[in-house]
């Protein structure tokens, strides 16, 4: 399973591509807002020189010519560039024109197995099933991950499985357990995926015992 960061916040951006382990970035119009970026293109050709993959940003149109607008544009922004679009059913249509013209699209707002079959049927290139949002109303949102990737796997699909939403390192291991491609984390979690204290401690009594055994042998 692949990693992508889930976040806008570049100095977050620099330091998770330090760890050599970041694959790509996904951005939404609220990460965006989050960290003031107020000229959306460049932040991301800033992100898109950081990180060499994927790197999925929004269209914030609910309206399928001035969707397409907005993506054709966006996607001259950088080779690296993915369309995000929602699943609605204007995405859908926004989505299968693209495709056509090679535009790579992340569908996105994904909570349900229907909408991931006809967004990869339309040639997305990537779904983003929402798990924490699903978990939020009470659903089990990494059913949804683990019944897309079953039937994508049944009819040889060529789209991607993005888990989104991911709120702990617990979904990381459940994502990566139902075989989604990729799981899009929030810097907090790459940063816990890596923690463990056990870890930690081990290091803490290696260092002290090969300290005390250096002390030891000056005597
Ligand atoms: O990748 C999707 C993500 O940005 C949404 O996460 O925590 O707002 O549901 P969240």
């Amino acid at each position: 399973m692949r990693i992508f960061l889930d976040t806008a916040n570049i100095e977050q951006i620099r330091q998770g591509a330090k760890l050599g382990v970041v694959g790509g970035v996904t951005t939404n119009p609220s990460l965006m807002m989050k960290e003031g970026l107020a000229d959306y293109e460049a932040a991301v050709k800033e992100i898109c020189s950081i990180i060499a993959g994927p790197v999925s940003v929004e269209v914030v149109s609910e309206e399928p010519a001035e969707m397409l607008k907005q993506a054709r544009k966006m996607a001259k922004w950088a080779p690296n560039v993915i369309i995000k679009i929602p699943a609605t059913l204007a995405g859908l249509e926004v989505t299968s024109t693209l495709a056509k013209e090679k535009i790579k699209v992340n569908l996105t707002l994904c909570f349900s197995l229907n909408q991931a079959i006809l967004g990869a049927t339309a040639g997305a290139a990537f779904i983003s099933p929402f798990v924490g949002r699903l978990d939020d109303i009470g659903h089990n949102g990494m059913e949804l991950v683990e019944d897309i990737v079953t039937v994508y796997d049944y009819y040889n699909y060529a789209t991607e499985v993005i888990a989104a939403s991911i709120r702990h390192p617990q979904h990381c291991i459940a994502a990566a357990k139902a075989g989604a491609h990729i799981a899009t984390v929030p810097y907090s979690v790459l940063i816990q995926m890596m923690q463990h204290p056990l870890t930690d401690n081990g290091v803490a009594r290696f260092m002290a015992d090969w300290k005390s055994a250096a002390q030891k042998s000056k005597k």
